[in-house]
């Protein structure tokens, strides 16, 4: 089922998410359902928060961009209470975008490597080291378990100039291919 994806804005994408216990009713159909509408919104990544959960999880898939590196083509991956607990390497500037922030694109600065724990879709622990744009996408991911948004990132005149589109945004002026579930009206 596709669901739609929570907008810039929205208070649940302010959240800081919390792990979920092992018999929490239904994962593996809302599994599927994050990767369905992944899938449909034609991204690589996905947070709980997006789809309006306050739940620490978030899934990946870099297989749209196989073609940049061929070990992206089978990277689909849940990661289930995660916490990310090094962050170091050189910083790199990148550009980002995001499913909640429909038509903005920005470099953002991120560390190149992480260490991250966390489970799989079967619940079982991992910890695991990731490097380049693995780690940028885990890490843009991960701030939205912890509340923060790429934009959160950019400041000065790019953060000015980004300003209007943002305010569109959070005015229900926005238009995607995909289904959005826009900021309550007050
Ligand atoms: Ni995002």
């Amino acid at each position: 089922m596709i669901l739609p994806i929570y907008l810039y804005g929205h208070p649940v994408l302010r959240k800081v998410t919390k792990n979920i216990s092992p018999d929490y009713p239904g994962l593996k159909p809302l599994l599927d359902n994050m990767f369905e509408t992944l899938y449909n919104a034609d991204g690589i990544g996905l947070a709980a928060p997006q789809i309006g959960l306050e739940d620490r999880i978030l899934v990946v898939d870099l297989s749209p961009l196989a073609d940049q590196d061929p070990s992206f083509k089978d990277f689909r991956r849940v990661f289930i209470n995660a916490h990310i607990i090094e962050k170091d390497g050189p910083e790199e500037s990148v550009e980002e975008g995001c499913l909640s922030i429909p038509n903005i694109h920005e470099k953002v600065p991120r560390k190149n490597r992480i260490r991250i724990q966390y489970s799989d879709e079967n619940l079982q622990p991992h910890d695991e080291v990731f490097e380049g744009y693995k780690a940028r996408v885990i890490q843009h991911e991960y701030d939205h378990l912890e509340g923060i948004m790429f934009v959160d990132h950019i400041s000065g005149i790019r953060k000015q100039m980004i300003r209007s589109k943002l305010d569109k945004i959070l005015k229900g002026d926005v238009r995607c291919s995909y289904k959005v579930k826009p900021v309550p009206k007050k």
